[in-house]
Protein backbone atom coordinates (compact mmCIF):
# COMPACT_ATOMS: atom_id res chain seq x y z
CA UNK A 1 0.00 0.00 0.00
CA UNK A 2 1.51 3.11 -1.18
CA UNK A 3 1.25 6.79 0.25
CA UNK A 4 -0.16 9.51 -1.77
CA UNK A 5 -0.51 13.80 -0.73
CA UNK A 6 -3.14 15.64 -1.86
CA UNK A 7 -1.72 19.31 -2.37
CA UNK A 8 -4.45 21.64 -3.76
CA UNK A 9 -4.58 25.27 -4.44
CA UNK A 10 -4.95 27.99 -6.69
CA UNK A 11 -0.90 28.28 -7.58
CA UNK A 12 -1.20 31.53 -8.77
CA UNK A 13 1.65 31.22 -9.55
CA UNK A 14 3.30 27.99 -7.64
CA UNK A 15 6.21 29.57 -5.54
CA UNK A 16 9.36 28.26 -3.69
CA UNK A 17 6.90 28.27 -0.10
CA UNK A 18 4.80 25.45 -1.75
CA UNK A 19 7.47 23.28 -2.88
CA UNK A 20 9.08 23.33 0.18
CA UNK A 21 5.81 22.48 1.63
CA UNK A 22 5.21 19.38 0.00
CA UNK A 23 8.68 18.41 0.32
CA UNK A 24 8.58 18.88 4.08
CA UNK A 25 5.10 16.32 3.86
CA UNK A 26 6.61 14.25 1.71
CA UNK A 27 10.15 13.76 4.13
CA UNK A 28 7.88 13.54 7.48
CA UNK A 29 4.70 11.62 6.09
CA UNK A 30 7.03 9.33 4.41
CA UNK A 31 4.61 10.06 1.26
CA UNK A 32 5.47 7.98 -2.15
CA UNK A 33 3.65 11.07 -4.25
CA UNK A 34 2.41 14.26 -3.36
CA UNK A 35 -0.05 15.44 -6.09
CA UNK A 36 -0.20 18.98 -6.66
CA UNK A 37 -3.73 20.08 -7.92
CA UNK A 38 -4.29 23.55 -9.71
CA UNK A 39 -8.08 24.30 -8.70
CA UNK A 40 -10.59 25.59 -11.87
CA UNK A 41 -11.35 29.15 -11.52
CA UNK A 42 -15.15 29.17 -11.76
CA UNK A 43 -16.23 30.20 -15.44
CA UNK A 44 -18.18 33.12 -14.51
CA UNK A 45 -15.44 34.87 -12.78
CA UNK A 46 -13.84 37.61 -14.99
CA UNK A 47 -10.03 37.72 -13.63
CA UNK A 48 -7.70 40.37 -13.65
CA UNK A 49 -5.79 41.02 -17.28
CA UNK A 50 -2.37 38.57 -17.57
CA UNK A 51 -4.12 36.12 -15.00
CA UNK A 52 -2.62 32.55 -16.23
CA UNK A 53 -5.32 30.41 -17.47
CA UNK A 54 -5.94 27.34 -16.05
CA UNK A 55 -3.67 25.05 -18.10
CA UNK A 56 -0.49 28.04 -17.62
CA UNK A 57 -0.92 27.47 -14.05
CA UNK A 58 -0.92 23.48 -14.55
CA UNK A 59 2.59 23.57 -16.77
CA UNK A 60 4.04 26.13 -13.71
CA UNK A 61 3.37 23.67 -11.55
CA UNK A 62 4.63 20.96 -13.95
CA UNK A 63 7.86 23.21 -14.19
CA UNK A 64 8.47 23.91 -10.40
CA UNK A 65 8.25 20.19 -9.41
CA UNK A 66 10.55 18.96 -12.22
CA UNK A 67 13.56 17.21 -10.61
CA UNK A 68 11.84 15.50 -7.07
CA UNK A 69 9.98 12.61 -8.56
CA UNK A 70 7.92 12.33 -5.69
CA UNK A 71 5.96 15.42 -6.78
CA UNK A 72 3.54 15.31 -9.70
CA UNK A 73 1.04 17.97 -11.50
CA UNK A 74 -2.37 17.00 -11.46
CA UNK A 75 -4.49 18.28 -13.36
CA UNK A 76 -8.22 16.39 -12.49
CA UNK A 77 -9.88 19.50 -11.08
CA UNK A 78 -9.06 21.75 -14.38
CA UNK A 79 -10.41 19.14 -16.46
CA UNK A 80 -13.64 18.92 -14.71
CA UNK A 81 -16.79 21.13 -15.54
CA UNK A 82 -18.22 23.69 -13.26
CA UNK A 83 -17.29 24.13 -9.60
CA UNK A 84 -14.83 21.95 -7.96
CA UNK A 85 -15.26 19.76 -4.30
CA UNK A 86 -12.71 18.24 -2.99
CA UNK A 87 -14.63 15.36 -2.40
CA UNK A 88 -14.89 14.75 -5.71
CA UNK A 89 -11.33 14.70 -6.28
CA UNK A 90 -10.55 12.15 -3.63
CA UNK A 91 -13.31 10.04 -5.14
CA UNK A 92 -11.44 10.36 -8.40
CA UNK A 93 -7.73 9.43 -7.14
CA UNK A 94 -9.46 6.43 -4.41
CA UNK A 95 -10.49 4.88 -8.60
CA UNK A 96 -7.19 5.30 -9.53
CA UNK A 97 -5.70 4.41 -6.86
CA UNK A 98 -7.58 1.92 -4.72
CA UNK A 99 -4.90 0.33 -2.57
CA UNK A 100 -3.38 3.60 -1.55
CA UNK A 101 -3.72 6.05 1.58
CA UNK A 102 -4.90 9.18 0.67
CA UNK A 103 -3.26 12.26 3.08
CA UNK A 104 -4.92 15.32 2.04
CA UNK A 105 -2.70 18.34 2.88
CA UNK A 106 -3.76 21.69 4.07
CA UNK A 107 -2.61 25.00 5.86
CA UNK A 108 -4.29 26.26 9.00
CA UNK A 109 -6.95 28.47 7.30
CA UNK A 110 -8.44 25.82 5.38
CA UNK A 111 -8.41 23.19 7.84
CA UNK A 112 -10.07 25.78 10.78
CA UNK A 113 -13.18 25.60 7.90
CA UNK A 114 -12.97 22.38 6.65
CA UNK A 115 -15.96 21.07 8.57
CA UNK A 116 -17.96 23.17 6.71
CA UNK A 117 -16.72 22.07 3.26
CA UNK A 118 -18.87 19.99 0.99
CA UNK A 119 -19.64 16.47 2.18
CA UNK A 120 -17.07 17.31 5.08
CA UNK A 121 -17.65 13.58 6.51
CA UNK A 122 -17.10 11.79 3.05
CA UNK A 123 -13.69 13.95 2.72
CA UNK A 124 -12.47 12.24 6.27
CA UNK A 125 -13.68 8.81 5.20
CA UNK A 126 -11.59 9.06 2.33
CA UNK A 127 -8.60 10.54 3.24
CA UNK A 128 -6.13 11.69 6.01
CA UNK A 129 -6.16 14.77 6.89
CA UNK A 130 -2.93 16.96 7.95
CA UNK A 131 -2.88 20.78 8.93
CA UNK A 132 0.15 22.15 8.42
CA UNK A 133 0.40 24.46 10.82
CA UNK A 134 2.99 27.82 10.60
CA UNK A 135 4.48 27.16 14.43
CA UNK A 136 4.87 30.11 15.50
CA UNK A 137 1.67 31.88 14.01
CA UNK A 138 -1.17 29.73 14.55
CA UNK A 139 -2.70 29.30 17.90
CA UNK A 140 -2.49 25.72 18.57
CA UNK A 141 -5.31 25.53 21.24
CA UNK A 142 -7.66 26.45 18.39
CA UNK A 143 -6.36 23.69 16.24
CA UNK A 144 -6.29 21.50 19.13
CA UNK A 145 -9.85 22.28 19.54
CA UNK A 146 -10.97 21.83 15.49
CA UNK A 147 -8.63 18.31 15.60
CA UNK A 148 -10.89 16.99 18.32
CA UNK A 149 -14.14 18.33 16.98
CA UNK A 150 -13.18 16.62 13.34
CA UNK A 151 -12.19 13.46 15.33
CA UNK A 152 -15.43 13.16 17.65
CA UNK A 153 -17.78 14.03 14.74
CA UNK A 154 -16.29 13.44 11.59
CA UNK A 155 -14.38 10.35 12.62
CA UNK A 156 -11.44 11.97 11.07
CA UNK A 157 -7.81 10.83 11.09
CA UNK A 158 -5.77 14.08 11.96
CA UNK A 159 -2.04 15.10 12.40
CA UNK A 160 -1.36 18.99 12.82
CA UNK A 161 2.37 19.19 11.84
CA UNK A 162 4.12 22.08 12.73
CA UNK A 163 6.47 23.43 10.12
CA UNK A 164 8.96 26.76 9.88
CA UNK A 165 7.18 28.83 7.88
CA UNK A 166 8.51 29.90 4.46
CA UNK A 167 6.89 33.59 4.88
CA UNK A 168 5.59 33.82 0.48
CA UNK A 169 2.39 34.73 -0.55
CA UNK A 170 0.76 34.69 -3.78
CA UNK A 171 -0.26 38.25 -3.75
CA UNK A 172 2.94 39.88 -2.98
CA UNK A 173 4.68 38.08 -5.63
CA UNK A 174 2.39 38.45 -8.31
CA UNK A 175 3.38 42.41 -7.22
CA UNK A 176 7.42 41.13 -7.54
CA UNK A 177 7.09 39.65 -10.42
CA UNK A 178 5.33 43.21 -12.01
CA UNK A 179 8.31 44.40 -10.55
CA UNK A 180 10.77 42.37 -12.71
CA UNK A 181 12.16 41.09 -9.30
CA UNK A 182 10.70 37.57 -8.22
CA UNK A 183 13.83 35.50 -8.41
CA UNK A 184 13.95 34.77 -4.72
CA UNK A 185 10.39 33.26 -4.85
CA UNK A 186 9.92 31.42 -7.69
CA UNK A 187 11.76 28.05 -9.43
CA UNK A 188 14.05 29.24 -11.99
CA UNK A 189 12.13 27.61 -14.93
CA UNK A 190 8.37 28.84 -13.77
CA UNK A 191 9.85 32.29 -13.92
CA UNK A 192 11.09 32.18 -17.15
CA UNK A 193 7.80 30.71 -18.54
CA UNK A 194 6.09 33.73 -16.54
CA UNK A 195 8.32 36.00 -18.68
CA UNK A 196 8.20 34.41 -21.91
CA UNK A 197 4.45 34.54 -21.22
CA UNK A 198 3.94 37.86 -19.97
CA UNK A 199 2.02 36.60 -17.12
CA UNK A 200 0.89 38.88 -14.01
CA UNK A 201 2.27 41.83 -16.68
CA UNK A 202 5.98 40.20 -16.61
CA UNK A 203 7.95 41.94 -19.47
CA UNK A 204 5.61 44.46 -21.33
CA UNK A 205 6.40 47.81 -22.32
CA UNK A 206 4.39 49.91 -20.05
CA UNK A 207 5.56 53.23 -21.30
CA UNK A 208 3.24 56.44 -22.37
CA UNK A 209 -0.05 54.43 -20.95
CA UNK A 210 -2.82 57.25 -20.86
CA UNK A 211 -4.00 58.26 -17.54
CA UNK A 212 -6.71 55.89 -17.38
CA UNK A 213 -4.60 53.15 -18.49
CA UNK A 214 -1.83 53.88 -15.81
CA UNK A 215 -4.69 54.60 -12.92
CA UNK A 216 -6.03 50.94 -13.31
CA UNK A 217 -2.25 49.00 -13.16
CA UNK A 218 -1.44 51.61 -10.16
CA UNK A 219 -4.38 50.78 -8.23
CA UNK A 220 -4.05 46.85 -9.11
CA UNK A 221 -0.87 46.89 -7.46
CA UNK A 222 -2.00 48.22 -4.33
CA UNK A 223 -3.79 46.92 -1.11
CA UNK A 224 -7.51 47.70 -1.33
CA UNK A 225 -7.34 49.59 1.57
CA UNK A 226 -5.33 52.20 0.36
CA UNK A 227 -7.14 52.57 -3.11
CA UNK A 228 -9.13 55.92 -1.43
CA UNK A 229 -6.14 57.64 -0.60
CA UNK A 230 -4.25 57.45 -3.79
CA UNK A 231 -7.26 58.70 -5.63
CA UNK A 232 -7.84 61.37 -3.09
CA UNK A 233 -4.02 62.34 -3.83
CA UNK A 234 -4.00 62.37 -7.45
CA UNK A 235 -7.28 64.20 -7.06
CA UNK A 236 -6.05 66.98 -4.82
CA UNK A 237 -2.57 67.31 -6.92
CA UNK A 238 -4.83 68.08 -9.89
CA UNK A 239 -6.39 71.07 -8.09
CA UNK A 240 -3.36 72.34 -6.72
CA UNK A 241 -1.78 71.99 -9.83
CA UNK A 242 -4.38 73.76 -11.56
CA UNK A 243 -4.51 76.75 -8.63
CA UNK A 244 -0.46 76.75 -9.06
CA UNK A 245 0.35 76.80 -12.45
CA UNK A 246 2.16 73.12 -12.51
CA UNK A 247 1.84 70.39 -15.08
CA UNK A 248 -1.91 68.66 -14.29
CA UNK A 249 -1.03 65.83 -16.28
CA UNK A 250 2.01 65.52 -13.87
CA UNK A 251 0.81 66.06 -11.03
CA UNK A 252 -2.22 63.46 -11.43
CA UNK A 253 0.18 60.78 -12.66
CA UNK A 254 2.63 61.45 -9.62
CA UNK A 255 -0.62 61.09 -7.52
CA UNK A 256 -1.48 58.11 -8.71
CA UNK A 257 2.12 56.21 -8.72
CA UNK A 258 3.85 57.93 -5.50
CA UNK A 259 2.72 54.70 -3.49
CA UNK A 260 2.45 52.31 -6.07
CA UNK A 261 5.35 49.93 -4.13
CA UNK A 262 3.29 50.49 -0.90
CA UNK A 263 2.12 47.41 0.09
CA UNK A 264 5.68 45.48 -0.05
CA UNK A 265 7.33 44.53 3.08
CA UNK A 266 10.62 45.45 4.12
CA UNK A 267 12.36 42.63 2.71
CA UNK A 268 10.43 43.29 -0.66
CA UNK A 269 11.65 47.07 -0.57
CA UNK A 270 15.21 45.71 -0.07
CA UNK A 271 14.94 43.14 -2.86
CA UNK A 272 13.58 46.56 -4.97
CA UNK A 273 16.36 48.25 -4.02
CA UNK A 274 19.05 45.77 -5.32
CA UNK A 275 17.23 45.22 -8.29
CA UNK A 276 17.06 49.10 -9.27
CA UNK A 277 20.32 49.78 -7.63
CA UNK A 278 19.32 52.22 -5.00
CA UNK A 279 22.11 53.65 -2.84
CA UNK A 280 20.65 53.41 0.88
CA UNK A 281 21.79 55.13 3.85
CA UNK A 282 22.45 52.95 7.53
CA UNK A 283 18.94 54.34 8.97
CA UNK A 284 16.72 53.27 5.33
CA UNK A 285 18.65 49.43 5.37
CA UNK A 286 17.30 49.27 9.17
CA UNK A 287 14.12 50.76 8.20
CA UNK A 288 12.95 49.59 5.00
CA UNK A 289 9.37 50.16 5.59
CA UNK A 290 10.58 54.00 5.24
CA UNK A 291 11.60 53.30 1.61
CA UNK A 292 8.39 52.98 -0.54
CA UNK A 293 9.71 56.74 -1.73
CA UNK A 294 12.21 55.37 -3.28
CA UNK A 295 11.11 52.26 -4.87
CA UNK A 296 8.37 53.78 -6.36
CA UNK A 297 10.32 56.48 -8.07
CA UNK A 298 12.44 53.48 -9.09
CA UNK A 299 8.87 52.31 -10.76
CA UNK A 300 7.68 55.15 -11.95
CA UNK A 301 11.08 55.84 -14.15
CA UNK A 302 12.09 52.40 -15.50
CA UNK A 303 8.59 50.41 -15.33
CA UNK A 304 6.10 53.43 -16.95
CA UNK A 305 8.58 55.87 -18.00
CA UNK A 306 7.66 58.73 -16.15
CA UNK A 307 8.58 62.57 -16.97
CA UNK A 308 12.18 63.08 -14.38
CA UNK A 309 9.72 65.98 -12.07
CA UNK A 310 6.95 63.36 -12.14
CA UNK A 311 9.40 60.47 -10.51
CA UNK A 312 12.00 63.46 -8.49
CA UNK A 313 8.49 64.45 -6.57
CA UNK A 314 7.59 60.56 -6.03
CA UNK A 315 11.04 60.41 -4.57
CA UNK A 316 10.36 63.29 -1.83
CA UNK A 317 6.72 62.81 -0.93
CA UNK A 318 7.79 61.15 2.23
CA UNK A 319 10.05 63.42 3.60
CA UNK A 320 10.47 66.29 1.26
CA UNK A 321 13.67 68.48 0.91
CA UNK A 322 15.05 71.51 0.78
CA UNK A 323 14.35 73.20 -2.25
CA UNK A 324 11.42 71.54 -3.49
CA UNK A 325 9.92 71.93 -7.07
CA UNK A 326 6.56 73.15 -7.90
CA UNK A 327 5.43 69.25 -8.13
CA UNK A 328 7.38 68.32 -5.05
CA UNK A 329 5.77 70.39 -3.14
CA UNK A 330 1.87 69.74 -4.72
CA UNK A 331 2.58 65.80 -4.15
CA UNK A 332 4.23 66.36 -0.63
CA UNK A 333 1.24 68.29 0.58
CA UNK A 334 -1.77 66.89 -1.52
CA UNK A 335 -0.68 63.73 0.14
CA UNK A 336 -0.51 64.83 3.65
CA UNK A 337 -3.98 66.69 3.53
CA UNK A 338 -6.16 64.22 0.72
CA UNK A 339 -9.60 63.97 2.03
CA UNK A 340 -9.44 60.48 3.39
CA UNK A 341 -6.52 61.72 5.79
CA UNK A 342 -8.11 62.40 9.15
CA UNK A 343 -5.93 63.84 12.21
CA UNK A 344 -5.66 66.85 14.80
CA UNK A 345 -4.55 69.92 12.35
CA UNK A 346 -5.71 68.94 8.81
CA UNK A 347 -8.56 70.91 8.63
CA UNK A 348 -6.46 73.92 9.02
CA UNK A 349 -3.60 72.67 6.51
CA UNK A 350 -7.04 72.00 3.97
CA UNK A 351 -7.89 75.41 4.63
CA UNK A 352 -4.65 77.39 3.61
CA UNK A 353 -3.69 75.04 1.05
CA UNK A 354 -5.44 76.94 -2.02
CA UNK A 355 -4.23 80.60 -0.35
CA UNK A 356 -0.40 80.02 0.10
CA UNK A 357 0.90 76.12 -0.41
CA UNK A 358 4.30 77.28 1.19
CA UNK A 359 2.25 78.14 3.87
CA UNK A 360 0.81 74.79 4.29
CA UNK A 361 4.07 73.17 3.50
CA UNK A 362 5.82 74.88 6.70
CA UNK A 363 3.07 73.89 9.17
CA UNK A 364 2.39 70.38 7.48
CA UNK A 365 6.95 69.61 8.24
CA UNK A 366 6.18 71.32 11.93
CA UNK A 367 3.18 68.87 12.75
CA UNK A 368 5.12 66.46 11.28
CA UNK A 369 8.65 66.76 13.41
CA UNK A 370 6.83 67.72 16.04
CA UNK A 371 4.72 64.53 16.46
CA UNK A 372 7.96 62.42 15.60
CA UNK A 373 9.84 63.90 18.06
CA UNK A 374 6.83 63.33 20.72
CA UNK A 375 6.73 59.74 19.54
CA UNK A 376 10.42 59.66 20.49
CA UNK A 377 11.21 59.09 16.81
CA UNK A 378 13.85 60.04 14.85
CA UNK A 379 14.19 62.90 12.30
CA UNK A 380 14.43 62.67 8.59
CA UNK A 381 17.57 65.36 7.79
CA UNK A 382 15.27 66.07 4.64
CA UNK A 383 12.55 67.01 6.10
CA UNK A 384 14.94 69.11 8.63
CA UNK A 385 16.23 70.76 5.94
CA UNK A 386 12.89 71.44 4.18
CA UNK A 387 11.31 73.05 7.23
CA UNK A 388 14.33 75.23 7.72
CA UNK A 389 14.55 76.26 4.33
CA UNK A 390 10.77 77.31 3.86
CA UNK A 391 10.78 79.01 6.90
CA UNK A 392 14.43 80.69 5.93
CA UNK A 393 12.95 81.74 2.08
CA UNK A 394 9.58 82.92 3.45
CA UNK A 395 10.27 84.68 6.47
CA UNK A 396 7.75 82.27 8.70
CA UNK A 397 8.25 82.11 12.67
FE1 LIG B 1 3.72 57.29 0.69
FE1 LIG C 1 0.48 58.29 0.29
Amino acid sequence: MGKIGVYGGSFNPIHLGHIHAAREMADRLCLDQVFMIPAAQPPHKTLPAYSPTGGQRLEMVRLAVQGDPRLKECDLELQREGKSYTVQTLHQLKELYPDDELYLLMGTDMFMGLDHWYQSDEICRLARIVCISREEKDKKADLEKKAAYLRNNLKADVSILPSKPVEMNSTTIRRMIFFGCADDYLAEDVYSYIRQNHLYGADLDWTGLSFERLSARSLDLHKQERVAHVIGVSETAAKLAERYGARIDHAMRAGILHDVTKALDGPEQLCLCRHFGIQLTPFEATHPKLLHSKTGAAVAERIFGEQPETCEAIFWHTTGCADMTLLDKILYIADYAEPNRCFDGVEYIREVLYQDLDLALFRGFGMSLEELEREGKPLDRHSIEAYDFIKKERGFA
